[in-house]
């Protein structure tokens, strides 16, 4: 099981640090925390399991903005996370970018979590198979991948899918790709269990629950 705590545009290092001093993950459980770039290293020296946000796939280069796969690696940081439907909706982030951006970190030997998950309007409109089969198409299986199934629509809104819509979806996704699944969106420590219990459910990807250290370790427990 792997579960990792999606920061977002949140905590600055003083606290990444009160965070790392405070949470307990329990033993047994592969726990990542994914913070901002500018607090990556304050999350590495408290002794966490790092991911970035996002990352390039150029070794380096005119790109403002953009951070390369080495410069990750330089601070000790072990993946990231690609394709977030946060990037995809306010970044115009792309199927092919992400790809390449999971590339890149797969051959210098990042893990990455590659996110795919459709919109509130396409799962009414029927169209949650065809857009998870486009996202995933897009990439390549390999054995540090691992795949966040996040329904848009219940990111941050605090309506979680049920579990057999979780269920339904990842394993249409492990139909078209062989690697580990995530279920994220509004993952809390009273439905984690749940959630996890599902047979097609290698694990969660955690946005505000991850926030505060007592909630990410239940969460965490939940997986054991
Ligand atoms: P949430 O976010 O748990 O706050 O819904 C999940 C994510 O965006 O990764």
């Amino acid at each position: 099981m792997l579960i990792a705590g999606n920061w977002k545009m949140f905590k600055a290092q003083a606290e990444t640090r009160a965070f790392c001093a405070a949470f307990e993950p329990p033993d047994g459980v592969d726990v990542v925390i994914c913070p901002p770039f500018t607090s990556l290293a304050a999350a590495v020296e408290g002794g966490l399991t790092v991911f970035a946000q996002n990352v390039h796939w150029a070794d380096d280069g005119a790109f403002t903005g953009e951070i390369s796969v080495a410069m990750l690696q330089e601070l000790g940081v072990a993946g990231s996370i690609v394709g977030h439907s946060e990037r995809r909706q306010y970044f115009g982030e792309t199927d092919e970018r992400t790809a390449r951006r999971a590339a890149a970190a797969l051959v210098a030997g990042l893990r990455v979590i590659a996110c795919v998950g459709e919109l509130e309007a396409e799962r009414e409109a029927g169209q949650t198979d065809a857009v998870l089969r486009r996202q995933i198409s897009a990439l390549e299986p390999h054995p540090e991948l691992v795949v966040a199934y996040e329904p848009v629509w219940a990111i941050g809104t605090g309506r979680t899918a049920t579990p057999e819509i979780a269920q339904e979806a990842h394993a249409f996704i492990k139909s078209l790709i062989d690697v580990p699944v995530l279920y994220g969106g509004s993952v809390k420590p009273e439905n984690a269990a749940e959630l996890l219990a599902q047979p097609d459910v290698d694990g969660a990807l955690v946005g505000g629950a991850s926030l505060d250290p007592d909630s990410f370790a239940a969460i965490c427990r939940a997986a054991l």
